[in-house]
């Protein structure tokens, strides 16, 4: 099966779909890859690095696209400004194509591609649950791009980050505040902080203050009480009320502050005007505002979109190319992401266009021309199952049965009730036993049982102790005669309670890498 990657044709675009270092894992997936010559240029990836990788540069454009089973692309197909040829009627009939689409906006587009009996992959539909997110390709290119505007704002502002004490007098540090707290914001407060700035952060979702606060900001609140938690994980549109709120906070904030990134979006909507104009006029001049919703009409009066504006003495960025001005990681990240999803589809051996895999369902937009998009919504507890892990477990709890939730200690009572009545012979020590080891079971169940997802990878680690208590126990069992019960359980014991710490510890290894710079 063979995979496209040609060059991408939107003026300014520097990312390409496929990294050298993607094209040796799409080839171990099982797919020959074309690229199209020059296509990784731009992204310093020539074309002998994708040679070099296993692929095969073509030099015709046209030729590329008819050869190819499937074309991968980072942009949605468009017309090409210089040749004027567009890219929907180079795709073959009944071809595939992986994109970015943004079906809901780029309806001509879609009809395009059905009247050619396309099958078409959008990456920016790949739904937002825990088992997507090795592809969710808006979140690997947001990550950048919060990044990126922390590089931006600190190259257009005229002094240090952190502040600085020096013969030649005190420099303070740089004041940044972050309105809107998804994977934008998060990634740009990380960089801000490491920069040494003091960062300051607002989001409408309660859920993100304690990762705000973990990465070293101040969470920012208003004194009116809405949630702005929406579904998919995903924020929600709030009342009139809450975003007068919010622009008092913000012109109340803005004197102190010299550096402002805005990322605050509800899909499908336009941005939310948050940074009013009386808020610029209250910055320093000199101060800075990036806006990554500037592409939506932007979160702050007088934001253009692709321009750097004076306003107030104060630079308004509106770049809506971020991760394009870091084109080689944002094109490896994005080519990781094609490759999980080609992957989840079975790779080329297996490859299948599955609609019950609800990752493919969710991305797909045409199936062989058919129309597919949007993806049907599913009975409310699927749907909130598809949605965050948190609202997951929400959910969860929510909706299983209470009988369901308490038959575990009920049914160990029993049983430990069943093994008192069994063992009752006058013995006082089996009693005895019996009775630690119910106890044992029924604290164990209740300590471990309500513990959350997210935190089962720690408490993996913390067992670790109680499986050497089990060796020490089981050991002192191996001195009886080689057949007796005792001798064999302790064995049993001992060989389990071996592979539970040994992956305890592998499992604390590899937590402890996670926090290694
Ligand atoms: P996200 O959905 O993860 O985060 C948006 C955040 O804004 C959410 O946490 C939401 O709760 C918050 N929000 C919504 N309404 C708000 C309000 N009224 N006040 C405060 N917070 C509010 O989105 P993600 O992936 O972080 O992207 C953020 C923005 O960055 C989007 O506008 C996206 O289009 C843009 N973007 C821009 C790029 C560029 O080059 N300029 C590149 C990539 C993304």
């Amino acid at each position: 099966m063979k995979i496209g990657v040609p060059r991408e044709v939107w003026p300014g675009e520097c990312r390409v779909a496929a990294s050298p270092a993607n094209v040796k894992r799409l080839g171990k997936l099982g797919f020959s890859v074309l690229v199209e010559s020059g296509a990784g240029t731009a992204a310093s990836f020539e074309d002998e690095i994708y040679r070099q990788a296993g692929a095969e540069v073509v030099e015709e454009t046209a030729a590329l696209w008819q050869q190819s089973d499937i074309v991968i692309k980072v942009r949605a197909p468009m017309e090409n400004p210089k040749t004027g040829i567009d890219e929907v009627d180079l795709l073959r009939e009944g071809g595939t194509l992986i994109s970015f689409i943004w079906p809901g906006e780029e309806v001509d587009l879609v009809q395009k591609l059905a009247a050619r009996k396309a099958t078409v992959l959008a990456m920016d539909c790949v739904p937002r649950i825990s088992r997507a997110q090795k592809l969710d390709a808006l979140s690997s290119m947001a990550n950048i791009a919060g990044y990126r505007a922390v590089l931006e704002a600190a190259h257009h502002f005229g002094s240090f980050f952190t502040g600085q004490m020096t013969a030649a007098g005190k420099v303070p540090p740089a004041k940044v505040m972050v309105v809107g707290a998804g994977v934008a914001g998060l990634s740009a407060i990380g960089a801000a902080r490491g920069l040494g700035a003091i960062v300051r952060a607002f989001d409408t979702r309660p859920a993100v203050e304690e990762q705000v606060q973990s990465m070293g900001a101040e969470f920012l609140t208003v004194r009116i009480e809405e949630d702005g938690t929406g579904s998919g994980g995903y924020a929600k549109q709030m009342s009139q009320a809450f975003i007068d709120a919010e622009h008092a906070l913000f012109e109340e904030q803005a004197p102190d502050i010299d550096i402002i990134i805005t990322t605050a979006l509800i899909p499908g909507r336009p941005a939310p005007l948050l940074i009013t104009e009386q808020a610029v006029k209250n910055m320093k001049a000199g101060s800075v505002i990036v806006d990554l919703a500037a592409e939506r009409g932007g979160n702050t009066a007088g934001a253009v979109a692709d321009q750097v504006v004076l306003s107030h003495g104060v630079k308004i960025i509106g770049y809506t190319d971020l991760p394009s001005r870091m084109p080689k990681v944002s094109s490896n990240l994005y080519g990781n992401n094609i490759c999980h999803l080609l992957d989840d589809m079975g790779g080329a051996e297996n490859y299948k266009v599955d609609e019950e895999d609800e990752v493919v369902r969710g991305a797909l937009v045409l199936n062989g021309g058919a129309m597919k998009w949007p993806a049907p919504v599913k009975k409310l507890t699927e749907q909130t199952k598809a949605s965050d892990p948190a609202q997951q477990e929400l959910a969860a709890a929510a909706v299983a049965p209470a009988v369901e939730k308490d038959r575990g200690p009920l049914a160990l009572l029993l049983i430990g009730l069943a093994l008192i009545a069994v063992g009752w012979s006058g013995d006082t020590g089996f009693l005895h036993q019996v009775t630690v080891f119910v106890l044992s079971c029924f604290i164990g169940y209740q300590v471990i049982w309500n513990v959350s997802a997210s935190l089962h990878t720690p408490l993996m680690s913390v067992t670790n102790a109680i499986s050497g208590i089990i060796i020490v126990g089981g050991m002192l069992q191996l001195g009886g005669p080689l057949d007796s019960p005792a001798t064999i359980l302790g064995v049993i014991a001992v060989f389990f309670a071996t592979i539970n710490i040994a992956g305890g510890f592998l499992v604390t290894q590899r937590m402890l890498k996670m926090f290694q710079r």
